[in-house]
């Protein structure tokens, strides 16, 4: 039963997740766009090379100010707080953009460290999956390292950074299923799996660099290899639980994760201006490699 509805579900949520990449109401309303052009002139020209920040340069401080002139003024108005750049207006804390979201991604990759920590002083080193784990962790850390960077700052490097790890744990969630599935030893199944996943986190890379930074297609990547992923273990989980007592808790997790991202479906302005849909999501999904690695 849950096999049935984990993948449509997890695809038809991952549709919804895709942001727009530029161009939202906010940076398109004139309010926003003569004050930038306003600050810019004023602020930006002979001086830049004072004011630039190591992060936020001067044209960014500007767009800054100019968010909350315009959120004020659609307030006023009685509009709905807009969106700027694809993005809804977060209070910009420690120099962090969007505060909670890169707090609660440093939740997450802390979450994976303890986990590793413990799976290492546990496992022993010959168990025959140590290494997919280990090399699975690690993945997840330098993942939710660059989704902390990106959501404090956002700019073309951090924004390919974030795209390409997360996408990379995805792909490793997919490849360890292949893995757990085939069995440890060196055969056919895992050089094939192996060499198949390389190239095509290789081809996704490239693709994206060299070709066209594509949000619909990165997408689209994501949710087939996360829908598949999901079934995989689904299907393994099936097959196991007379075996192993604690499958549930895989299987618990893999269906948790596909809820949690229901999370990012409701988008909503920022409570307090910092709590958004998508920090929720980074929130939650926090404690779930503390049940993962069990
Ligand atoms: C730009 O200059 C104006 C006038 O001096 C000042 O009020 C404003 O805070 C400055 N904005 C930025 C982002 O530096």
């Amino acid at each position: 039963m849950l096999r049935r509805w984990a993948a449509p579900l997890l695809a038809a949520v991952l549709v919804l997740l895709a942001r727009p990449a530029l161009g939202s109401p906010g940076d398109r309303a004139h309010v926003f766009q003569s004050c930038l052009a306003k600050c810019v002139k004023i602020n930006c020209t002979q001086s830049e090379g004072l004011a630039r920040g190591l992060l936020w340069t001067c044209p960014d401080n500007c767009k800054y100010q100019c968010m909350w002139t315009t959120v004020d003024a659609f307030v006023e108005n009685g509009i709905d707080i807009p969106q700027f750049y694809g993005k809804w207006p977060f209070v910009r804390w420690l120099s962090m953009q969007e505060p909670a979201s890169a707090l609660f991604s440093l939740l997450n990759l802390l979450g994976h460290v303890l986990m590793l920590r413990r799976f290492t002083s546990l496992v022993p080193r010959q168990a025959p999956l140590y290494w997919l784990w280990v090399t699975y962790s690690l993945v997840c850390i330098n993942a939710w390292f660059w989704s902390g960077v990106f959501h404090a700052k956002d700019s073309k490097i951090t924004e390919k950074l974030d795209y390409f790890c997360a996408f990379s744990m995805v792909l490793f969630s997919f490849y360890s299923a292949c893995i757990r599935f085939s069995g440890p030893q060196l055969s056919c199944t895992t050089i094939s799996v192996t060499v198949l996943c390389i190239g095509f986190m290789a081809y996704h890379i490239m693709y994206l660099l060299l070709v066209k930074f594509d949000y619909g297609y990165n997408m689209k990547a994501n949710i087939i290899v996360g829908a598949v992923d999901v079934v995989i273990w689904l299907v393994w989980c099936a097959q196991q639980r007379s075996r192993c007592t604690y499958v549930w808790k895989c299987a618990l997790t893999v269906i948790l994760v596909s809820v949690t991202i229901l999370l990012e479906t409701a988008d909503f302005p920022p409570l307090g201006w910092v709590l958004d849909a998508h920090a929720f999501w980074h929130l939650s999904t926090f404690p779930l490699p503390l049940l993962w690695y069990r």
